[in-house]
């Protein structure tokens, strides 16, 4: 009953889509022509820097991304590709040209992933205004290329233009639940890659543990972290992190969430979190940070100051969610700074207090910053840049707080409907892929301060175990929904490139789990 329920919900699922038509996201525009593609050869194709380009040889992000997608292309499929028709022409070389130089640096928030891809018998070009427009476009040309029956590669006459709806689009991983080996992190950059992701927004720390390896606080992960030798990010893990983000064009945002969810951050940092007391004596139970010590802003000061500099983006996410305010009111000492600052018994100004001068010090280093949107629900006095993370679930309240936020002048990033940790049985991809981000009361001009979404995927079942799985292909809906058009919604078109998508990416090694019944060509691990 349920499988016919959603055969009738999507009555094409048994078509495939047609040969050089799938790409994922769908590109803002596609031309194709049945006639004058071409043929690739793994022998004879390469990737090239075309004459026009501001950047050559010894761009490191392109070097090594020919690289990568020529082994995508011709070692990830089986090796036996045939020959082909020999009257199809060879494609021998793609060309790209970068407008802008800038190999070195970082992608931003402002920096522009159009690109422009025209495939023909004739011509093979890529152009993009900066390099990490043209790795958009390399992965679009990777998914262009398909393989006949003869096991030959093929590229259809195609002409693509394409760029972004919006400029964020992130994932979030959380490694303080689980810790995540290095590797599974950065295998899901490369996943986050192949969907056009351009955030990785690691929320390192949490309660349970604090994996970060820091050089101002050592005892940090040394007394915080579920093992300080092997369950700890080191500051070359970190680097190693950062540096495959961004070869791949990905920005790394990293969460010290304060004051709330810091109970790891206790053992290393005694008189950091506020005593709760069980009457007039405290309990030995610990809250949230103490906000009322100035020691506690010294430390704010110089941890951020080196996750300032170890972290290259300009934004930081402060966290400011969820803060339990029981163990401050039962706290006589925070009572009686409430009191001399006129709180009265409303622990939110507390919170503000806090959150304000953590804002300061990060405002300091010339750094901007994301918050959760408890710290714009309560009222806590922000910079006008600041941005606000919408994430909270109860049902159907995010278009409202959407409204809110940019009513008030905030940015805005969304994550309330796209939290993948939560499965359910059937294809639940559906309704990650059928929000739509600006489905809210407001002017053009609030609907301009949405720069885009994260899909989340929080770490209390999720390991390395199965997060791959868990993660791809559902985030792929995230992924189309803030790359593709606002008009591209057709559930029958998306089923069909999504499972074609995923079978893709189980040629590329990845554990993607499939959407529904089926089979890919190409199996997992039968390669
Ligand atoms: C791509 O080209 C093949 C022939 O090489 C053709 O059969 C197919 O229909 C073309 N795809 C599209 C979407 O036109
Ligand atoms: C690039 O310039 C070289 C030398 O001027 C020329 O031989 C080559 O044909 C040019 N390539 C393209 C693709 O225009
Ligand atoms: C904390 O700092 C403020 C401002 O610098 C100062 O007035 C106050 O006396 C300090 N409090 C303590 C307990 O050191
Ligand atoms: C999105 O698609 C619609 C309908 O095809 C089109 O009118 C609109 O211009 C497109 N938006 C962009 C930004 O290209």
């Amino acid at each position: 009953m349920m499988a016919g329920l959603l055969l009738r919900l999507l009555p094409l699922v048994l078509l495939s889509p047609e040969p050089g038509a799938a790409v994922w996201p769908q590109p803002q525009s596609l031309s194709l022509d049945a006639e004058g593609g071409c043929r690739l050869s793994a022998s004879r194709f390469r990737f090239g820097y075309a004459n026009s380009s501001a950047v050559g040889p010894g761009c490191a992000v392109l070097d090594e991304a020919f690289q990568r997608y020529w082994e995508l292309l011709f070692h990830s499929r089986r090796r036996d590709a045939g020959n082909g028709h020999s009257e199809d022409p060879l494609c021998t070389e793609l060309f790209v040209s970068v407008a802008e130089q800038g190999c070195d640096g970082y992608p931003s928030m402002d920096s522009s992933e159009n690109y422009k891809l025209t495939v023909s018998a004739e011509q093979m070009l890529l152009t993009a205004d900066t390099v990490w427009g043209s790795l958009r476009g390399l992965e679009t040309f990777s998914q262009l290329a398909w393989r006949g029956d003869d096991g030959t590669f093929y590229l259809n006459k195609t002409t693509v233009v394409d760029f972004p709806r919006f400029r964020h689009r992130g994932l979030l991983l959380d490694t303080s639940r689980h810790y995540l080996p290095l590797k599974a992190i950065l295998e899901t950059l490369d996943v986050m890659a192949y969907n056009k992701l351009n955030v990785f927004h690691w929320h390192i720390v949490d309660d349970p543990s604090f994996p970060y390896e820091s050089m101002v606080f050592p005892d940090l992960s040394w007394k915080g972290a579920y093992n300080p030798v092997t369950h700890v990010y080191t500051a070359s893990d970190v680097k190693t992190v950062i540096e495959h983000a961004r070869l791949r064009g990905i920005r790394v945002i990293s969460e010290f969430d304060t004051p709330g969810h810091t109970h790891s951050w206790g053992a290393g940092l005694p008189g950091l979190l506020t005593p709760c007391y069980a009457g007039l004596k405290p309990s030995g139970v610990y809250g949230p940070v103490n906000p009322i010590l100035n020691t506690t802003y010294q430390v704010m000061a110089k941890l951020f100051e080196e996750v300032s500099a170890v972290f290259p983006d300009f934004y930081i996410h402060l966290g400011g969610d969820e803060v339990d305010f029981t163990c401050w009111k039962s706290n006589p000492e925070i009572q009686t700074f409430m009191q001399k600052m006129g709180f009265g018994q409303d622990f939110t100004k507390l919170e503000s207090f806090y959150i304000q001068k953590l804002l300061d010090i990060v405002s300091s280093y010339n750094k901007g910053y994301v918050v959760w949107q408890e710290v714009f629900d309560n009222a806590v006095k922000v910079r006008p840049d600041t941005i606000v993370h919408v994430w909270k679930l109860s049902a159907g309240a995010y278009p409202k707080e959407m409204a809110q936020v940019t009513k008030a002048g905030y940015r805005v990033l969304l994550s309330a409907p796209w939290y993948l940790n939560y499965i359910s049985y059937g294809q639940d991809w559906i309704a990650a892929y059928r929000v739509e981000p600006l489905a809210f009361e407001g002017s053009p001009e609030q609907k301009a301060l949405v720069i885009g979404g994260e899909a989340c995927m929080w770490g209390e079942y999720v390991d390395a175990t199965n997060l791959s799985p868990r993660l791809w292909p559902r985030a792929g809906a995230v992924a189309e929904r803030l790359w593709s058009n606002q008009t591209v919604r057709s559930l029958a078109d998306a089923y069909m490139r999504l499972a074609d998508f995923r079978c893709m990416l189980l040629t590329r090694g990845i554990r993607a789990e499939p959407l529904f019944t089926g089979h890919c060509d190409y199996e997992f691990n039968a390669l």
